[in-house]
């Protein structure tokens, strides 16, 4: 995208996936508007056959597939996946469903460069299974967080969250689609705001330097 006087240029930024992407479609969606602050430079997977590398590359976005388990270890994959993020001249990463641990010294080249959503209002439910543990946990608000990526799982500065209410009857199944249906609104959001550099990150804390910026986004009561 050309930058003019009047609009700043886009960040490139790097999508990692691991399977069905439509978190990365939601992104890639979203940056298709002229005034938004980030494009996707490259979508990234660890599994060659993830559906979301299909489509990206049906989109015309170029895509690297790494399949992990044709590495030694954890940090000769984690060199050759900070090489190709570099290589596409990502200025941020957006992991989007990326299940795969990092090595510390991979985050620590990112640091504060790299965003994760999780399906869960951390610091609540970190990890797996996050609807069938919130339901288990008789939680009557779920939701999603934005965070930035730290080397413990799930940790990290909050950028955006999105709250979604438990219903009476709800299944893992029933309560996971609705917060999906939230991330994918979040997300972009979030990643916006992330782009644009309206965040201010103070001993681990993230904040909003603007008040006014958008924050009802960051709620959908209605989800
Ligand atoms: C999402 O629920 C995301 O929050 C979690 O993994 C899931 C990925 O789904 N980290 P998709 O691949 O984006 O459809």
């Amino acid at each position: 995208m050309t930058a003019t006087d009047s609009t700043p240029a886009k960040k490139p930024v790097a999508i990692l996936i691991s399977g069905r992407g439509s978190n990365m479609m939601s992104l890639v969606e979203a940056s298709r508007a002229p005034d938004y602050p980030a494009e996707i430079a490259s979508v990234i997977s660890n599994r060659p056959d993830a559906p979301g590398l299909a489509w990206a590359r049906g989109q015309g976005i170029a895509t690297v597939a790494l399949d992990h388990t044709a590495f030694p270890s954890r940090a000769a994959f984690d060199a050759v996946l900070h090489n190709a993020i570099e290589a596409c001249g990502a200025q941020f990463v957006a992991c989007a469903g990326f299940m795969r641990l990092m090595t510390p010294g991979l985050v620590a080249r990112w640091h504060n460069r790299m965003i994760n959503i999780h399906p869960a209002l951390l610091p609540s439910f970190k990890g797996l299974d996050t609807h069938a543990r919130a339901l288990a946990a008789g939680v009557r608000i779920a939701g999603c967080t934005v965070h930035i990526v730290r080397p413990e799982m799930d940790c990290g500065p909050i950028l955006g969250q999105a709250a979604v209410p438990v219903l009476d009857g709800d299944t893992p199944g029933t309560l996971g689609r609705r917060i999906l249906a939230a991330e994918h609104r979040l997300y972009p959001k979030v990643l916006s705001l992330f782009a644009a550099g309206a965040y201010d990150i103070d001993q681990e804390i993230a904040r909003l330097k603007a008040a006014s910026a958008n924050l009802e986004m960051l709620f959908s009561p209605e989800a």
